[in-house]
């Protein structure tokens, strides 16, 4: 297996968990049918992505990514497909999709679970025709391209809400991998926290022993990606060559995960003891840091709708 993959990033993850799904990946790597990944934000779902194309024969042909809740249907049908001379306003010329882009290697479609429905249906075309065709134009061509998605929603729930196709849920999720949430993964925390450390220019090389404890108590709602700023953050205060509990965020040194919610601002009276509503903003506002302040993001961690979170945030204004 290979642990380098795109450049630099080499992958951490000498956890039970990790080297679970490692070794599964790696089964996965040589075949050409989808795979599917699913995981919590920032677990890592796009370095399993890079990880099953640098172990296939397709390494040497292109990876090519593409975040399909990124971009408003019609626009993302001509970004995947390409599309004619003329096809639409402002298509003074033919251009090539990403599927032709990736023609002999890998497309990674990130958040498969928000495509929408009337793409859903090209793509499974694709996948089981091995052809494409322009937006714009008759003639369909072949393409062999690898498909590989990623998502942190529970697709059975959005085939149940109606939002996802039935056959391409079958067809995608036949190879799944499942990222373990950082939480899971023990001592990896530390290892990752040394990893990202080497990128920061600083002189610090460690950290203290209490603040290696706190990172592993810590639940970690924004997983790999969390990790890295908590680094830069501990990385930017430190003086000396340990980073200590002082120089990391405050969601860390305040209780960190929920099982000890911020204690000391109990408006109830029993010392110590926060209110049930005190819990849960502080929960709601370290979920929505940990996700980069994106809402729709942090809804989905907090298992709530968009709106109610919305609503939640407005009271707390
Ligand atoms: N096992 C690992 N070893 C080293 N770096 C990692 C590992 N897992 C994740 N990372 C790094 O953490 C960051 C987040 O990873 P990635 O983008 O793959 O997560 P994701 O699950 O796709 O996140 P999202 O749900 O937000 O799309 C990246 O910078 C990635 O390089
Ligand atoms: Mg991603």
């Amino acid at each position: 297996m290979v642990s380098r993959v795109g450049g630099s990033t080499l992958v951490v993850g000498r956890s039970p968990a990790m080297q679970a799904l490692l070794k599964r990946a790696g089964r996965f790597a040589p075949s050409d049918a989808p795979v599917t990944v699913m995981g919590e934000t920032g677990t890592g779902k796009e370095v399993v992505a890079r990880v099953l194309h640098a172990n296939s024969p397709r390494a040497d042909k292109p990876f090519v990514a593409v975040n399909v809740a990124a971009l408003p249907a019609e626009l993302l049908e001509s970004e995947l497909f390409g599309h004619g001379k003329g096809a639409f306003t402002g298509a003074a010329n033919a251009r090539r999709g990403l599927f032709e882009a990736a023609n002999g290697g890998t497309l990674f479609l990130d958040e498969i679970g928000e495509m929408p429905l009337a793409l859903q249906a090209k793509l499974l075309r694709v996948l089981q025709d091995g052809e494409v065709r322009r937006v714009g134009e008759n003639a369909t061509f072949a393409v062999d391209v690898r498909v590989v998605c990623a998502t942190h929603r529970d697709l059975a729930e959005r085939v149940r809400e109606g939002q996802f196709r039935e056959d391409l849920y079958y067809r995608v999720k036949v190879l799944s991998l499942t990222v373990p949430p950082l939480r899971d993964r023990g001592t990896d925390v530390l290892a990752l926290a040394l990893y990202f450390l080497t990128d920061e220019k600083t002189e610090a090389c460690t950290f203290t022993d209490a603040a290696q404890q706190l990172m592993l108590e810590y639940a970690w709602p924004g997983n790999v990606r969390e990790l890295q700023n908590v680094v830069k953050h501990g990385a930017a205060l430190a003086q000396g060559p340990a980073i200590g509990t002082d120089d990391l965020p405050e969601e860390l040194t305040s209780g960190g995960s929920f099982a000890q919610p911020a204690g000391d601002v109990s408006a109830a009276g029993a010392p110590g003891l926060a209110t049930l509503a005190e819990v849960e903003r502080a929960h709601i506002l370290r979920v929505l840091d940990a996700c980069g302040g994106a809402q729709s993001e942090a809804a989905d961690v907090l298992g709530i709708a968009r709106t109610t979170l919305w609503r939640k945030l407005r009271q707390y204004e």
